[in-house]
C-alpha cells in the first residue's frame, strides 16, 4: 500500500469510545475493498490505567497524558478524539493546528457557537475532518437510503427519526459527566444522542425550517459515588416535531425522538419514512430487518431479513447478523476512504456542516421549549 492509502490514526480519550475504536482496528483484516489501510499507532489519555489497556494494540508505540506529544509525533495522520463534550473544541481545534485530521465525537463541540469555530477553523485550514454517528452503516438504513434516493416513495408524507436508552431509567445510578450540562452541554440528550438521530436526516436534505420541542428532566439528583447525592441537570428526554419543504415545497412532518429514560429501550435507534409509493421502516430491535410498505388492491408490510452486505465488504459470511462493533468499524472504514478519495458512491460519515446544522437544531428546540412556542432553527 502507498502512504496516501493508509491511516495512522492516534486516539484521543481511551474510554468507551477510544477502547470500540481501537477494536474496529485491531480486526481491520475484516474488511475487502476499503482501499486503505488503517492502524492505531499512538493514545491520549489521562488516566494511566485506562493507558495501560492500550498495550495489548501491537500496532501502538506511543502512549502519553500529553494530547500535544501525541499531535507532535510524525507516525500520526489523523485523530480520532472521543472526551466529554466541554473538551470538543479545545481539543478539536489542537488536532487540526497540529497539521492533522479528525474524526471528532459528536456533538461535535458542547453547543451551536463551538460548532462553527471548529468547523470554521477546518476550513480555514483545509483539514479533512468528520464527525461519528455509526447507525447508518447497518444494511437496513443503507437500503432505506438507495430506495430514498432512487425515489421509489413517491411524496413523501412523514419521517420519523430517534434514538433511544433505558439507561437511566433507574435513579441509583450514580452521576457521571453526561448528566451534567457543565460537561455534556446545555442541550442534555440531544448533545449526547441527537446526531444518530439526524444524521440520514440531515444528508437527505430534510433539515426542518419550523419545530416545536417539549424537553423532560426526570431524576434531578443521583448519587455522586461518594456516600452523598449530586444534581443531574441536563434533558434527559427530549421530543422535537417540525417540517421541512418536500420536493414540491410543500411541508413535510418530522419528529426527532431522543430519549435517556425511555422504559425498555436498551439502544434502540430507528427510522421511518412514509410516502405515498412506498414506505420504510427499520429498527436496531430487529437488527436484521428492513421493513417495507406496499399496496395493491390489499396493504401490506413486507418483511426482509437483509443479508450482512455493510457498504464496506467483509469476511463474515452475508447470511450472519451484523452489529454495533459491526457498524462502528464501518464508520471508521468510511472516514479512511473519504480522507483516501476512494469512498466511491458510498456513504460518508457526518461533515461539519451537518454537525452545525445539527447543533442549529438544538438550539432552536431549546427555545421553543422555553417560549412554548414554534420555532426556526438557525
Ligand atoms: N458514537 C457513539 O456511539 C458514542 C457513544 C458514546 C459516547 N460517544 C461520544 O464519545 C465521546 C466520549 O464519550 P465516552 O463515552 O467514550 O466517554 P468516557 O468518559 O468513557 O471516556 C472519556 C475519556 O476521555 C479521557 N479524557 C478526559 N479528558 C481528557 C484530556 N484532556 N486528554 C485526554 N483524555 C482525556 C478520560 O480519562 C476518559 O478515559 C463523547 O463525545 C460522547 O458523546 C459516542
Amino acid at each position: 500500500m502507498t502512504a496516501a492509502k493508509t491511516l495512522r490514526l492516534g486516539i484521543i480519550g481511551g474510554g468507551l469510545m477510544g477502547k470500540e475504536t481501537a477494536s474496529a482496528l485491531a480486526r481491520w483484516c475484516n474488511l475487502e475493498d476499503v482501499g486503505v489501510h488503517a492502524e492505531l499507532t499512538a493514545v491520549c489519555d489521562l488516566q494511566p490505567a485506562v493507558l495501560d489497556w492500550f498495550r495489548r494494540i501491537p500496532s501502538v508505540t506511543l502512549l502519553t497524558s500529553s494530547a500535544d506529544e501525541l499531535l507532535a509525533s510524525p507516525s500520526v495522520d489523523a485523530v480520532y478524539v472521543a472526551v466529554p463534550h466541554h473538551l470538543h473544541e479545545e481539543l478539536y481545534l489542537k488536532v487540526l493546528r497540529a497539521g492533522k485530521d479528525l474524526l471528532g465525537e459528536k456533538p461535535f463541540g458542547i453547543d451551536l457557537a463551538a460548532a462553527r469555530r471548529i468547523r470554521d477553523e477546518a476550513g480555514r485550514l483545509g483539514r479533512f475532518v468528520r464527525c461519528s454517528s455509526e447507525f447508518p452503516f447497518w444494511p437496513g438504513p443503507q437500503r432505506l437510503v438507495s430506495e430514498i434516493l432512487a425515489g421509489r416513495c413517491g411524496r413523501l408524507i412523514e419521517v420519523r427519526s430517534g434514538f433511544l436508552h433505558a439507561s437511566d431509567l433507574d435513579p441509583a445510578k450514580p452521576i457521571n459527566w453526561k448528566r451534567q450540562a457543565r460537561h455534556c452541554g446545555r442541550a442534555g440528550v440531544m448533545n449526547d444522542l441527537g446526531m444518530h438521530a439526524v444524521h440520514i436526516p440531515l444528508r437527505m436534505g430534510w433539515m426542518p425550517t419550523r419545530v416545536y420541542a417539549r424537553l423532560q428532566k426526570i431524576v434531578e439528583t443521583r448519587p455522586d459515588g461518594k456516600g452523598g447525592s449530586a444534581p443531574c441537570d441536563t434533558w434527559e428526554n427530549a421530543l422535537i416535531a417540525g417540517e421541512f419543504p418536500g420536493a414540491d415545497g410543500s411541508p413535510v412532518p418530522i419528529t426527532i425522538e431522543t430519549k435517556r429514560v425511555a422504559p425498555g429501550e436498551t439502544n434502540t435507534w430507528y427510522l421511518e419514512v412514509t410516502g405515498t409509493e412506498a414506505s420504510y421502516r427499520f429498527s436496531t430491535k430487529e437488527p436484521k430487518t428492513l421493513w417495507v410498505f406496499r399496496r395493491d388492491r390489499e396493504q401490506w408490510w413486507q418483511r426482509t431479513d437483509l443479508f450482512n452486505t455493510p457498504p464496506f465488504r467483509v469476511i463474515t459470511p452475508g447470511i450472519t447478523e451484523f452489529g454495533f462493533s459491526d457498524c462502528f468499524q464501518q464508520m471508521i472504514a468510511a472516514f479512511a476512504a473519504e480522507r483516501a478519495g476512494v469512498l466511491g458512491g458510498r456513504f460518508g460519515c457526518v461533515t461539519p456542516d451537518e454537525a452545525v446544522a445539527s447543533h442549529e437544531l438544538w438550539e432552536a428546540a431549546l427555545r421553543s421549549h422555553e417560549s412554548k412556542s414554534v420555532v426556526a432553527p438557525g
